[in-house]
């Protein structure tokens, strides 16, 4: 049993997603064990606790970067998790916490990389005209939304799109790519050659 580690600051809607595919079977042999955020007021905390799992929060506010990080990892590690997956957690890793969880922490980025890093993706791809937007699950490196691309998914930009109608066409996509991408590495079937990800089976 694989146990997986959910790190939000906000809403949570891909963390009920995750959930939600684990519970009916979509993500099989592994259990969501906890859900850590560093915001108290994350609404996907509430969630996590009305479906039972375990949630807590741990105050990044006015903490070093590696200092925050090391008190995750040690909780990380106390719960035995196999894979950390970032769900619109809006902190950066150390390369502390990345290379104590080499290969086995995931992102999900609201565009298909390496487009549109960071802040507000939505709202640059509308800005910048692009036809084709999307949403990217990659494995996490010391970077901003960078690290070898794992799933992608393409969702066309209509010209009546305002930031949030787009914002809802491609979050459905990253409700689906993420349980998809999660089963890609806790099945162990692939391997990295340079930045590209490649299926084994
Ligand atoms: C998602 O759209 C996710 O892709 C984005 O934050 C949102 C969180 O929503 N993440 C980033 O922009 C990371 N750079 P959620 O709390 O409902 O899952």
């Amino acid at each position: 049993m694989k146990r997986i580690a959910v790190l939000l600051s906000g809403r949570g809607s891909n963390f009920e997603a995750i959930a939600e595919s684990v519970r009916a079977g979509r993500i099989p042999d592994a259990e969501l064990t906890i859900v850590v955020s560093n915001r108290e007021s994350a609404g996907g905390i509430e969630k996590a606790r009305q479906r039972g799992i375990e949630a807590v929060v741990i105050p990044s506010k006015g903490k070093q970067r590696e200092e925050y990080d090391r008190e995750v990892v040690a909780l990380l590690k106390e719960k035995k998790i196999d894979l950390v997956c970032l769900a619109g957690f809006m902190r950066l890793l150390s390369p502390y916490f990345v290379q104590e969880f080499r290969h086995r922490i995931l992102n999900i980025h609201p565009a298909l990389l390496p487009s549109f890093p960071g802040l507000e993706a939505q709202k640059q791809a509308l800005e910048w005209g692009v036809k084709f937007s999307g949403c990217t699950v990659h494995l996490v490196d010391e970077h901003l939304d960078a690290g070898p691309i794992i799933c992608q998914a393409v969702v066309p930009v209509e010209d009546g799109d305002t930031e949030e109608t787009l914002a809802a066409r491609i979050l459905r996509e990253e409700h689906r790519i993420y349980a998809e991408a999660i089963n890609i590495v806790l099945s162990g079937r692939y391997r990295i050659e340079g930045r590209r990800v490649l299926r084994t089976d």
